[in-house]
Order: structure tokens, then sequence, then C-alpha cells
């Protein structure tokens, strides 16, 4: 790993680094019976974290983030993430990996395109996947099983959207559940 941060290119990615805030947040969550809709605020930062070589012969940036959820309704953080984006220019790919403390892991892939001034990332998981798959504790698995996983972010200057959907077979039925939110680069 090279520390020295500052010398390395981020390519796309570079565009994510910093401290976001946003209080925009709807989340719709499985419930036994119906579904539960969550309205939230949230911090993510973003930090370069340096490049990586692979087997000699593949290069990535990467960053690292943490992902902080709170509920307006209670101010108590009901979300915790982290994970890392990393950047393979040669081979033109994003990847996320994310943690949460479900017991539930994924590695997403996928790529970034310019749309107007803006970058949209989009990656994508499922389950079985031999590329980019989805690990979860056998409890998991067997009662609330994440199967598949996109997440598109788009950002412009110093506004970030994204919109990402988690699909769970949980309480006898396949339930989509989804979070999004509008940020704003802190300083
Ligand atoms: C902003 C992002 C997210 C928020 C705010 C959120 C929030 C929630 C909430 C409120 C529930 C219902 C259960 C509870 O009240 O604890 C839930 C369930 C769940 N979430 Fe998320 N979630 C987010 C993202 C994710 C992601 C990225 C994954 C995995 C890739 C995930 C996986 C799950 C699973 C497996 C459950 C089922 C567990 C259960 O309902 O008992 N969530 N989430």
């Amino acid at each position: 790993m090279n520390d020295i941060k500052t010398e390395i290119d981020y390519g796309p990615l570079a565009v994510l680094i910093g401290v976001w805030d946003g209080d925009r947040g709807e989340d719709i969550a499985p419930e036994p019976d119906s579904e539960e809709n969550n309205p939230y605020y949230e911090t993510i930062v973003f930090e370069a974290i340096g490049d990586v070589t692979n087997a000699e012969s593949q290069t990535l940036v990467a960053l690292h983030y943490r992902q902080i959820v709170k509920r307006k309704s209670d101010d108590n953080v009901f979300h915790d993430e982290t994970g890392y984006w990393m950047w393979d220019a040669e081979r033109d790919t994003v990847m996320h990996s994310l943690a949460i403390p479900r017991a539930v892991t994924l590695l997403a892939g996928g790529g970034v395109r310019k749309e107007g001034n803006a970058l949209v990332f989009e990656v994508a998981a499922k389950l079985g996947d031999p590329d980019w798959g989805i690990i979860q504790s056998p409890f998991m698995r067997d009662n609330a099983k994440t199967t598949a996983f996109t997440h598109a972010i788009t950002v412009a200057g110093d506004e970030l959207s994204y919109m990402e959907t988690t699909m769970l077979d949980i309480y006898g039925r396949s339930f989509e559940h989804t979070d999004k939110n509008s940020l704003t680069r802190q300083g």
C-alpha cells in the first residue's frame, strides 16, 4: 500500500472525498405484515486511503467510507455502514465493498459514467454471483436473506444523491428495502 495519499490520482473517486451531510433521507424497511417508512438524516465520510497492487498486475485506488444514519423521530443511529470504494482504471471498473452490523457484507461491482456535469456511479451485487457477491450469517440467510443489491450515487460539485435497493427474503415474502438521500459536502 502506498500512503503518499496526496500524490495519488483517485480518478473518478476523487469527487467523493470529503464529509457529506444530508437530512432528506427516506428509508423503506420491512415489517412482519407491512413496511416502515423512516425519514432520516446522516453523515458519510469518504477518506482517501491510497493505492493497492494485487498480484503485481492490478492497481486499485481506494477510499474508505463510514456512513452513520439517524432516525428523525428519535435521533438514534439505526444504520451504521462501512467499507471501501475502489477504482481499477485499467479495467474501467468501480468496486464497492460494504459491511453492516447485521452480519451482512457484500462486494458490488460496476462502473461510472458522465451525465451532464455529474458523475454517476452504479454498482450491483447478487447472492450467488461469482463476480459480485453477498455473504451473510446463517441466521440472516435463513430469516432475512439479502438476495440482491443495487446502488447509484450521483455527484455534481458539492451535491451528492444516492438511491439503493436491497432485496430481502423476509417474513415469507420478497421485500424491496430502499434508501435514498441528498447530501451536501461540508466546507
Ligand atoms: C441508509 C441505509 C439503510 C437504512 C436506514 C436501513 C434501515 C433498516 C431498517 C429500519 C430495517 C428494519 C429493521 C429495523 O428496524 O432494524 C432494516 C432491515 C434490514 N436491512 Fe437495512 N437499512 C439500510 C441499508 C441496508 C443495506 C445497505 C443492507 C444490506 C446490503 C441492509 C440490510 C438489511 C437487512 C438484511 C434487514 C432485515 C433485518 C430485519 O428487518 O430484521 N440495509 N434496515
